[in-house]
């Protein structure tokens, strides 16, 4: 076959530019060559993986055949250049600019405060383009289809959502609200009409209209190149693979016999992931885009013949037609596979996904190939020695070997037929969360009746998630055969099933016991949906399930989220032009939204700029024994390899090193580092590094290990009030228990990034770095490369989400940087990969807390007696504070007069903790929300008159002895208990859980005391600068960093206020440690408070030295003012300082004034738990905050929104995986669960308490950035509340604890049933368990 050995052009073309790559190397991703070649940066890079959409673009594609042009969304992260041959794509650059015009989609959200830090928002904006370019009127279920495969860590979403809800007519609603009522329709939810509320966070009037009419259209040139190929056959040779596009199917079949094990790529979406993450290689790429026979689509009377090119998104489409246009008993499979393909990944993904690659790379929990394996369905494949047929079947999917295809084998059609009269076929499948979430169970079922009989004909049961492969209970079927579909055959069923599928206890996943109960309780639904069936064929026939069991079949709804937010209006008198107070979106929101907004990663590459990857420890304790880089040395691009020898200062601390020294103390540390000319380079040489360890005892990874020995930083810490031993004593009851809290991975969307640029004179160093913390990253190198802070300025322009994750890891990342930049005298790029991300920087401590509580029969609680113990990791790092911190406000919002708390935090040979938003309150208050929702169940009383009975009622003093008032917190919980109607949907829910047996739902409210703060005076300085130049335009800096909490727009709105100037004239560049010195981290929920009180001092100084001018012409102009201060030499430069709150602690007498104030707050959650799957649905929360007088109100509610959301999965779903031996495997979002789209709660109310002070900060604000985070704990007592229900129902014995998370795991396994009981009770006797926790 003839095939240029010259590599061919690649064309395509960009934002309506056309690319000629004559190098294009299959290596490359479309994300890569868009950033670093093209210097189109505002598609971000996240995950690298398809997870989290960050890289979502635009790529629309012409079909020379049809004429037809479509355009879909994709991850470029996982799109090879070499497959864009011919195509069109649209990146967030292409759609507008703040140079042009700015597109209607960038502009709602960011004027619709749907963005914070930025970092997903291109991504966002992308998933919406995409939806309204194909549907310009979407429907509500579109919109949220099109946002499935995005995710932010910031938002919560909601904001987004309403963005581009702002895009959908009314008449297109899916009118799924209560009383069929439009859920764009927000009368019914406005705040009581009072003069001082305002609910309006943005003006939609302003909104442009979308005008189709505008948008790029396909190139023309694109379209001729198409229709009239010049080349049969494309070839694209790289450094280390070929890339071969044939023409037609005998070329790919010729090629396929030529090079049987080259993979076909299709949507690359296993392939990609398999060749990044797991080194799969291959030398040659066939890709069949090009071939029509691939994306053929005939429907016979038989059924369907789909090409195995289409898309997943493609097959839903059509489907979702054809059962629209066949009898219902015709469609059991279409129906089966449509309602996976609703939740099959993100949206991007199945635009990319072919149904071909999906069948043949036969994953393990892959959705469809059970339904399509039990359908019955056909392999049409090919190969140079003729078409074959091969049945999809358990053979197959278990990847038989003669079964398989053969290497040589192209898969080129499916054949799904239609059903028959008197079969059935159902599919199910419980994942972590709704969507774009790997299964932990699926299955696809089916059966075949004798006709007009239940008289089972033939049965086939498929499941996945329960083995190495799709795995049969061909046995069990079998068995079943003649058996009538009656309570008998389930309950044999059930017993066969679980014998004949019993994966070891150690089996890769863990979650044995949940997964084999999920595999029989999807065959009681499908026993039911069959019956169900049967009776809705022939009601007369058949007896109708009762209204108990039909619930079983109803799955949760994908509903779009609804809300409203309430807040204080400014004062009318407040001149129009005074910003504070007001919703004013986020300073960089436009640049967010167009993708101009400039993270470290996204400067353009320096001249002799090398990457670094490191290599890091695979053994959790050991002695470095020797490091052989020599091979890494040799390969090419490599410039050097860096160990600690390399280090001129300090190689970090005695405890916490840098660079691991003789030892390595957890599998993630950094042992050496590669620096090379590219990533990739430094990456393939980092696999090269040799090292050799000898393993050390002991290994200590949990908390009972450490406790066993004695293994601990710092000292206990103790805090008492009262006389605990002696109340015990006059108590009615006592209970003792213990609670396990998992740790949680920050997920900021941007990875740690550092850029390190010496210069060439007087060892002067630029650091451009994403962290919250510039000082200490300043501090860091300065005593790591020996060179006085003075040399070094510490840059953060702007930080792509943080949440404490980058306050001391940043800092020792950029160290690490700064050895190779000074080793090699290069600037040095150091940019975490998602994975060694997760796995070297740490996250949430893991607590355990023990408790032993004394109280009355009427619920009032005398006594406690609380333990906690941390899991501080491998080092100190912030662990001390954590605990202090967990101590200090563990009484969250109770006085309990009697009460003792000690606490420790573990040293372990786990990654080293660090702080995270709450510090430590997020884990304290939770462990006595437990016990309080315990005494309650102890007493038989509601929780909430516990906690009501329990509350601080009048000024008092907190366990540490401070003065406060809780006016407002009793205010905030009586506001949460009316705006949620607690007490009637207290009554509602019993009423539901007393009609339904296998759905239950559960209420709760929580009270919030959040202290405020840091715990040493001095952390409060902040300082500030500001400039007026002589035109009157004014800088200012200051020594916060904008981490996407709009800290900056505060900051401007300060300044606008203190110089009576519109905001317009004020400009905000970067921080650095050159104009602001000796900052402190930003964090801790006072950035603003701190900050905005030094910009306040510096323009009150300014304002000050202009006062003689402005009262000699006071008709003048402010420019007038300047420049007359100019000529009489005032400086127009001043800065600001505020020395800080007046704080202390003293831990030996465990007093002190440590906080300078509390936020208040309230939430109310109500949840549905499925109590034969675990999963959950969050209908509805309200919260009702004391921010007192907020200076932005969008800024604010948009912190409480997100933290609440960030709290919800920490509460329910965020799970932390660890080996017995202290690796850990959650390396990213395909294994690691954070929030998406369509688990927020369904309605989500905020609102802000009016009429309150705070004499303390500025304006009377409050600092609300953690505080919310605690709040999602409500949503985690109301799924206690539901699991209570279902128990109580049960006849079980209450639960006095559950652990967090509240995954659907501890639910299902929780509310025990016929099913729990027959799977049998784990034998640990000598196994070792997969994964084990951590607290
Ligand atoms: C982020 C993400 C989320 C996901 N979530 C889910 C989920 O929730 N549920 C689920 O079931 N799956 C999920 N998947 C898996 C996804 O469905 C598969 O990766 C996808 O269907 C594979 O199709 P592809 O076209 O991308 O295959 P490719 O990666 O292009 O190819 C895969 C393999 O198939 C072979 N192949 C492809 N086409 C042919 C052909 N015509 N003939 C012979 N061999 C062929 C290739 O040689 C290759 O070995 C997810 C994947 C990602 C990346
Ligand atoms: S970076 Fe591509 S999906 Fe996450
Ligand atoms: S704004 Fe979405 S991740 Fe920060």
């Amino acid at each position: 076959m003839p095939r240029s050995k010259e590599t061919d052009e690649l064309i395509f073309f960009v934002n309506g530019r056309k690319v000629i790559e004559k190098n294009a190397d299959p290596e490359v991703n479309l994300l890569f060559y868009l950033r670093k070649t093209l210097q189109l940066t505002g598609t971000k890079d996240s995950c690298g993986g398809g997870n989290c959409g960050a890289c979502t673009v635009m790529i629309s594609r012409y079909d020379p055949i049809s004429k037809k042009i479509s355009h879909f969304s994709v991850a470029a992260c996982l799109v090879p250049i070499c497959s864009l041959y011919g195509a069109a794509i649209t990146t967030v650059e292409g759609i507008g600019n703040t140079k042009t015009r700015i597109h209607p989609v960038q502009e709602r959200i960011a004027k619709g405060h749907g963005t914070q830090c930025g970092f997903c928002t291109p991504g966002m904006v992308m998933s919406i383009y995409t939806l309204l370019r194909n549907h310009p009127q979407p429907s509500t279920e579109q919109l949220m289809e099109s946002l499935s495969g995005n995710l932010c860590r910031c938002t919560g979403y909601r904001p987004i959502v309403e963005s581009g809800k702002s895009f959908i007519s009314s008449s297109s609603c899916c009118q799924m609200n209560e009383k069929g009522r439009c859920c764009l329709d927000q009368k019914e939810n406005k705040p009581e009409n009072k003069s001082n509320v305002c609910a309006k966070l943005y003006e939609k009037e302003e909104f442009q209209p979308l005008d189709p009419t505008q948008e790029l259209i396909f190139p023309p040139e694109l379209m001729r190149m198409l229709e009239n190929p010049q080349k049969k056959i494309l070839t694209f040779h790289g450094e280390r693979i070929t890339w071969i596009i044939p023409g037609t199917l005998r070329d790919l079949l010729e090629l396929k016999t030529e090079y049987p094990n080259a993979p076909l790529v299709m949507g690359n979406t296993a392939l990609g992931p398999d060749m990044k993450f797991k080194g799969v290689f291959y030398p040659i790429i066939i890709s069949p885009a090009r071939i029509s026979e691939l994306l053929t689509i005939s429907k016979t009377k038989e059924g369907l013949t789909l090409g195995a090119g289409l898309s997943l998104a493609q097959v839903k489409n059509i489907l979702a037609d054809v059962v629209t246009k066949l009898p219902e008993e015709k469609t059991q499979t279409y129906r089966a596979l449509l309602k996976h393909l609703r939740t099959l990944a993100g949206q991007q993904i199945r635009n990319m996904a072919s149904l071909g690659g999906h069948i043949v790379s036969r994953q393990p929990i892959s959705d469809l190939n059970p339904i399509l394996g039990v359908g019955k369905c056909i392999l049409n494949v090919a190969s140079k020695e003729g078409a074959q047929q091969i049945p999809l079947n358990d053979h197959f999917l278990s990847g038989a070997t003669n079964a398989s295809l053969k290497p040589e084998h192209v898969l080129v059609s499916i054949f799904i037929p239609v059903s028959e009269k008197w079969e059935f076929v159902s599919a199910f499948r419980q994942a972590p969360c709704q969507q774009n979430a790997l299964a932990v169970v699926n299955t696809g079922m089916r059966v075949l009746f004798k006709a007009d009989t239940t008289t089972i004909v033939d049965l086939n049961i498929l499941y996945g998630g329960l083995g190495p492969t799709t795995v049969s209970a061909n046995k069990s079927c079998r068995q079943l055969i003649g058996r009538c579909w009656d309570e008998g055959m389930l309950n044999d069923a059930c017993r066969l099933v679980l014998e004949e599928i019993a994966p070891p206890q150690s089996a890769p996943g863990g979650m044995v016991a949940y997964r084999r109960t999920l595999a029989i309780s999807f065959f009681f639904k499908f026993y039911l949906d069959v019956l169900q069936q049967l009776r809705m064929r022939d009601p007369r026939g058949y007896p109708g399930l009762s209204k108990t069991l039909i619930s079983v079949l109803e799955d949760f709804p994908l509903a779009i989220p609804q809300g409203m937010q309430s807040f204080e209006c400014v004062d009318p008198q407040q001149p129009p032009h005074d910003p504070v107070g007001r919703p004013i979106m986020h300073q960089s929101g436009i640049k967010h939204a167009t993708g101009e907004a400039i993270f470290c990663d996204d400067m353009p590459v320096l001249a002799e700029e090398l990457f670094l990857a490191v290599v890091t420890s695979t053994r959790p304790h050991a002695r470095i024994i020797s490091i052989d880089a020599s091979e890494a040395l040799a390969l090419p691009g490599v410039a050097d390899v860096i160990t600690a020898q390399d280090v001129p200062g300090n190689n970090g601390s005695e405890e916490e090193r840098l660079y691991a020294q003789d030892e390595v103390i957890c599998v993630g540390q950094i042992v050496c580092a590669v620096a090379a000319d590219s990533y990739a380079h430094a990456k393939q040489a980092a696999k090269k590094v040799k090292i050799v360890y000898q393993d050390l005892e002991p290994v200590i990874v949990t908390i009972q290990d450490a406790i066993q020995h004695k293994s601990f930083i710092g000292p206990e810490k103790k805090l008492e009030q009262g006389n605990v031993e002696e109340a015990f004593q006059c108590v009615d009851q006592i209970i003792e228990g213990e609670v396990h809290f998992g740790g949680q991975e920050h997920f900021y969307m941007e990875t740690q990034s550092v850029r390190v640029v010496p210069k060439k004179e007087d060892k002067e160093i630029d650091i451009y770095v994403s962290s919250q913390d510039a000082a200490f990253t300043q501090d860091m190198v300065a005593c790591t490369l020996g060179i006085p802070k003075n040399r070094i300025n510490c840059h953060v322009k702007r930080v792509g989400g943080a949440f404490g994750g980058k306050t001391s890891k940043s800092g020792l990342l950029a160290a690490v940087a700064a050895v190779a930049a000074h080793k090699t005298g290069c600037p040095v790029r150091f940019v975490l990969e998602r994975g060694d991300d997760m796995l070297i920087t740490g996250g949430r401590h893991p607590l355990l807390g023990k408790y032993k509580i004394g109280f009355m029969n009427n619920g009032k609680i005398k006594a406690a007696d609380i333990e906690y113990h941390i899991n501080g990791g491998c080092t100190p790092d912030d662990s001390e504070l954590v605990i202090e911190y967990a101590l200090l406000k563990m009484e969250n919002a109770y006085k309990i007069p009697n009460l003792r708390v000690r606490g420790r935090a573990c040293k372990t040979n786990l990654p080293s903790n660090t702080a995270f938003r709450g510090f430590g309150f997020p884990q304290g208050a939770f462990v006595t929300e437990t016990w309080m929702t315990a005494v309650a169940s102890k007493c038989h009383l509601p929780p909430e008159t516990v906690r009501e009975l329990n509350m601080y009622k009048t000024i008092d003093k907190t366990i540490h002895k401070q003065e406060f008032d809780p006016k407002n917190l009793i205010k905030c919980w009586h506001k949460c208990m009316e705006n949620s109607s607690y007490s009637s949907r207290r009554k509602a829910v019993e009423e539901f859980n007393q009609q339904s047996f296998w759905k239950k739902r559960g209420i709760s409210i929580i009270p919030m005391k959040f202290s405020v703060g840091f715990p040493k005076t001095f952390y409060y300085q902040a300082a500030a600068l500001v400039h007026i130049y002589t035109d009157g335009s004014v800088l200012v800096a200051h020594g916060g960093v904008e981490l996407g909490q709009g800290i900056n727009t505060k900051m401007i709105q300060v300044a606008s206020r203190e110089l009576q100037l519109p905001m317009s004239y004020i400009h905000l560049g970067e921080m650095n440690t050159m104009t602001v010195p000796n900052t402190i981290a930003t964090a801790a929920s006072s950035g603003a408070d701190v900050n905005g009180k030094a910009v306040q001092n510096a323009c009150q100084t300014l304002m000050k030295r202009l006062e003689p001018i402005v009262s000699q012409n006071p008709n003048g102009t402010w420019e007038e003012w300047v420049n007359e201060a100019f000529t009489q030499s005032i400086s127009l430069s001043a800065t600001g300082y505020f020395r800080g709150y007046e704080v202390h602690m003293d831990w030996e007498k465990g007093e002190g004034d440590i906080y300078p104030y509390f936020v208040f707050g309230a939430a109310c959650s109500e949840v549905e738990i499925d109590c034969l799957t675990g999963a959950h649905k969050n209908i509805r929360t309200d919260i009702v905050m004391d921010a007192s007088f907020s200076i932005n109100p969008a800024v604010d509610i948009g912190q409480i929104e997100g933290a609440f959301v960030q709290g919800l999965g920490l509460y329910t779903l965020e799970e932390l995986k660890y080996s017995p031996e202290g690796v850990l495997y959650t390396r990213g979002p395909k294994q690691y669960k954070i929030p998406s789209v369509t688990d927020i709660p369904e309605e989500f109310h905020v609102s802000l308490l009016t009429t309150t002070q705070n004499p303390k900060a500025i304006y009377s604000s409050k600092g609300l950035g953690e505080s919310g985070m605690f709040l999602g704990s409500s949503v985690f007592f109301a799924i206690a509340d539901a699991v209570a229900a279902a128990r109580k129902e049960r006849g079980l014995a209450p639960l006095l604890t559950m652990n967090s998370p509240a995954t659907p795991e501890q639910i299902r396994m929780a509310c025990v049933d016929q099913f729990t009981e027959l799977v049998p009770q784990i034998d640990s006797e000598g196994c070792k368990p997969w994964s084990i926790p951590v607290a």
